[in-house]
């Protein structure tokens, strides 16, 4: 461990890359999303929102948003029955997702890059979470274009529209609608502002520590935690919700059911100290119950830390 926090230390200095001032501004005429349908195992239909707006801000949080009401199934009926039934009038969903801007940032005018998105779509009061592969062209210093790379699969009953499905099948006397849809986007972007202007580096401090590594590779050592530890404030689970952990007090999260052990550590959970526990969560903190033997390797926790900061300043 000895080596970890020395590793932290003079990593301190090091500064974070360049990133982009300004946000981004969905262009609806560059944009299309679509999903397909299939009735009666056999008739394949398409069906989009002619509606769309959108931004990502500087950090790389994505928010678009659809106007339900401008559904087009080419059929006026089957539009006000989508709208009624499915989408129950809810007027808009949104979809939220993060896009790593370092990366976008790099591509120059006229490469592409493929980047993994995690992304919620919330819709008439259900959230669904997927997973998207990406592909991006940067079209011009200004612009770039986001699509699906495969077809994202969204099933009806997690978006919570079963009902809706079933009463347009009553409606138009089908026998069977799927209930998984595909789904394809195209997504144009507009840099705000005029230029993508590289800012100068800035470094970004918690906990009174920087933390270097890699946060794209820390996202990935986070798949050990995710299934007992969400990011979003208020979602416990098996483990507390690790929203704002940098800097916070041990054993604070609001609803979560501590061992004695942690509640009563006292540890304040900086770069040092959350290096130490994920080495040896049982050493580190003897009687606390989390079940996970911890990262063996340094680089994975280094990593770690950085997208744990990352995720602080979203
Ligand atoms: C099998 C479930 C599980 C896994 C996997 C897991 N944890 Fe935990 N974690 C817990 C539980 C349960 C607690 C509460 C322990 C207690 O109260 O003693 C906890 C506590 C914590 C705390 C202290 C939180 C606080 O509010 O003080 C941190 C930090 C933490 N975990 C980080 C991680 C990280 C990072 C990973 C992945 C590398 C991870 N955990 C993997 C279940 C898990």
């Amino acid at each position: 461990m000895k080596h970890l926090i020395h590793a932290v230390t003079i990593a301190s200095a090091i500064i974070a890359g360049p990133a982009l001032a300004e946000g981004w501004t969905l262009v609806p005429d560059g944009s299309h999303l679509a999903y397909g349908s299939i009735k009666k195992d056999t008739v394949g239909e398409v069906n989009s929102f002619t509606s769309l707006s959108g931004t990502v801000s500087p950090d790389g949080q994505a928010m678009i948003e659809i106007d339900l009401s401008s559904i087009e199934t080419n059929i006026d009926i089957r539009n006000e029955r989508m709208i009624e039934y499915v989408f129950r009038k809810a007027g808009t969903a949104t979809l939220t997702a993060e896009i790593d801007m370092s990366e976008l940032s790099a591509l120059e005018v006229g490469q592409t890059t493929t980047v993994d998105s995690e992304a919620v779509l919330s819709l008439a009061g259900a959230d669904v979470e997927f997973d998207a592969e990406l592909f991006v062209v940067r079209l011009s210093e200004n612009s770039v274009l986001v699509t699906t790379n495969d077809m994202v699969f969204i099933s009806t009953e997690d978006a919570g529209v079963n009902a809706g499905v079933d009463k347009l099948m009553e409606l138009a006397e089908l026998p069977g609608i799927t209930r998984t849809v595909p789904v394809t986007a195209r997504l144009m972007f507009e840099l705000n502002g005029e230029q993508a202007s590289a800012e100068p580096a800035t470094t970004t401090e918690v906990a009174a520590v920087t933390v270097p590594g890699d946060a794209r590779a820390g996202k990935k050592v986070f798949r050990k935690c995710s299934a007992c530890h969400k990011l979003k404030e208020g979602r416990n689970g098996v483990g507390p919700t690790l929203f704002g952990i940098l800097g916070a007090q041990a054993g604070q999260v609001e609803g979560f059911k501590y061992s004695a052990a942690l509640n009563d550590s006292g540890i304040t959970w900086d770069a040092q100290t959350l290096s130490g526990f994920l080495a040896d969560p049982r050493g580190s903190v003897p009687g606390n119950k989390m079940q996970f033997p911890g990262l063996k390797k340094d680089e994975d926790i280094v990593n770690l830390l950085a997208y744990l900061q990352e995720e602080a300043q979203g």
